[in-house]
């Protein structure tokens, strides 16, 4: 409410959120958590709280009146359509030269993301973040991660036969025809309930293509996990459809955090002050960042040093689909949880997840999101003249991704005598490079803050988001965000509370 004070407030509810709210209050401290999306508790009309991703609706994009599908076209045709504008859970921010997926909701990047839980390798960690304690890392912090995710390996056995898992066997077939290791990935979906949907005993959600713009059945999303257990406490309070629109020193200490409320069409129907000790910035790299890099330059925290906004990266994004011959069909019934990919990261500077196109129909294509070692990096700044934090990425920078990835789809491809797909991302493009899934940065550990999330300029101002990370993390990034803000909230709680 207007004008009440608060000990702790969290800014956003996606993995960093989740961490700092559990932990904060299992420590006795009480939260106030702000999410700009909704809560996504309530089924439509149609009686599911979330729309289909072959057929996207008003609740899927958010405040936008017409879809920005990842793949704009589908065998050469647009596939994109008019909806009505309204705070729906899939956000395409548009920058000058991407365009950055996110998830927008109480549970932030889980309620859209493919729940593809990666650990990176143990000696890939020190490129990722050279400032971190490896070994504690990999002792304490990953496996308390995965566990409080729920992380968990497809039964192999199930895998084998499953006719939903066809597309992934056939990635399997070419990345090892051609020498390329194989590797299975865990996930956050709940394995015996994607077997019920397969026998047809339950609703299906991953059976019938549910992931980009949520699931209503399966996925063990962050209100499943880490925030079902922070309500359990008794001391967090989540408000949905309020944005954050300021973080300055209040008069007699603490900040003071000015509040937007929205209505479903975006709309702010009120405006709102707290008050609050500590804040908690886990808005994801791009929103904690904008409202960073946006402080520091009108003055409300300009104490913030020459970091903020720097250091931010796509993860190396890049997609692609091949075309199969009529004897590698990949299956009709293509299960919307990923669970292997191919890792040519150490010769070739790629991770390629082997990822579905669940379309409901044969289309003899393998798709794959490709996570790759591109070195470029990005800055966030301050535009005065429109009033908004702009972004200098080039779409040209992805090269460096498209020639990672091709030290695997070339040789597949010759191997193989095939072809890449060129009917998925508008005109004839066979890269799918203007778009990322992955941000990372923009306040970077060690830079921007202290070796565990503290701002420098602020006291008692903390990111603990992707933000974070610069710009990399070699693998699909939520485990590690997660582990990140569980050794992070770990250290902060003893030593600044
Ligand atoms: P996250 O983005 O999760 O949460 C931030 C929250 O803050 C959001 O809910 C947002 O609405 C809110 N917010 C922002 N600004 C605010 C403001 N001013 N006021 C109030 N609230 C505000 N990763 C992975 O490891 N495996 C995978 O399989 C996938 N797949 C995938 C698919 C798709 C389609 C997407 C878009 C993303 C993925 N990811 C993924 C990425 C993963 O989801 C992502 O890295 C994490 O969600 C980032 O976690 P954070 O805690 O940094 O922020």
């Amino acid at each position: 409410a207007d004008g009440a004070a608060v000990p702790a407030l969290v800014i956003g509810s996606g993995y960093g959120g989740s961490v700092a709210a559990l932990r904060l209050a299992q420590a006795g401290v009480d939260v106030h958590m702000v999410e700009m999306g909704m809560a996504w508790d309530t089924p439509g009309s149609d009686g599911k709280i979330f729309a289909n991703t072959t057929a996207p609706d008003y609740r899927s994009f958010w405040l936008r009146t017409r879809t920005k599908q990842p793949l704009s076209s589908f065998l050469g045709f647009p596939i994109d359509k008019d909806v009505p504008r309204f705070t729906g859970v899939l956000d395409a921010e548009e920058f000058a030269g991407i365009t950055v997926y996110q998830g927008r909701g109480v549970g932030g990047g889980s309620l859209v993301n493919g729940g593809m839980a990666v650990t990176p390798r143990r000696e890939n960690f020190g490129a990722v973040l050279p400032t971190v304690n490896a070994d504690e890392m990999y002792a304490t912090y990953y496996p308390r991660a995965n566990t409080g995710l729920g992380v968990a390996h497809v039964d192999p056995a199930w895998w084998e036969s499953a006719a939903c898992y066809q597309y992934a066997r056939v990635g399997r077939k070419h990345a090892q025809r051609s020498g390329f290791p194989f590797v299975f990935v865990p996930n956050v979906y709940d394995w015996e309930y994607m077997k019920q949907e397969a026998t047809g005993n339950v609703p299906k959600s991953a059976l019938v293509g549910e992931v980009l713009y949520g699931n209503n059945h399966g996925k063990k999303t962050l209100q499943k996990t880490y925030l079902a257990r922070a309500a359990q406490t008794g001391r967090v309070t989540v408000s949905p459809l309020h944005r954050v629109t300021s973080v300055a020193p209040a008069a007699g200490g603490g900040y003071t955090v000015a509040i937007e409320q929205l209505d479903t069409t975006g709309a702010v129907t009120a405006t709102k002050a707290v008050t609050a000790d500590r804040v908690f910035f886990a808005a994801g790299s791009v929103g904690t960042t904008k409202l960073l890099v946006k402080l520091k330059a009108k003055g409300q925290l300009p104490l913030l040093n020459g970091e903020i906004g720097k250091g931010w990266g796509d993860n190396g994004n890049v997609m692609c689909g091949r075309a199969n011959h009529m004897w590698d069909a990949t299956g009709k019934l293509q299960a919307s949880m990923p669970t292997a990919g191919i890792d040519n990261w150490a010769a070739g500077g790629a991770f390629a997840e082997v990822a579905p196109l669940p379309t409901g129909i044969e289309t003899y294509a393998s798709f794959y999101l490709s996570i790759t070692r591109n070195p470029n990096r990005a800055a966030f700044t301050w535009n005065a003249a429109a009033g908004r934090v702009d972004l200098n990425w080039q779409t040209a920078w992805k090269q460096p991704s498209i020639d990672a990835a091709k030290t695997i789809f070339d040789k597949i491809n010759a191997k193989e005598g095939t072809i890449y797909r060129t009917d998925l991302f508008g005109g004839s493009k066979i890269w799918g490079d203007h778009l990322t899934y992955h941000p990372l940065g923009g306040a970077v550990l060690g830079k921007a803050t202290d070796n565990y999330g503290r701002l420098h300029g602020h006291a008692g101002l903390y990111v603990i988001d992707g933000a974070l990370i610069p710009g990399n993390a070699g693998v699909n990034p939520f485990v590690t965000i997660t582990a990140l803000a569980e050794r992070n909230i770990e250290r902060i709680i003893a030593a600044d509370f």
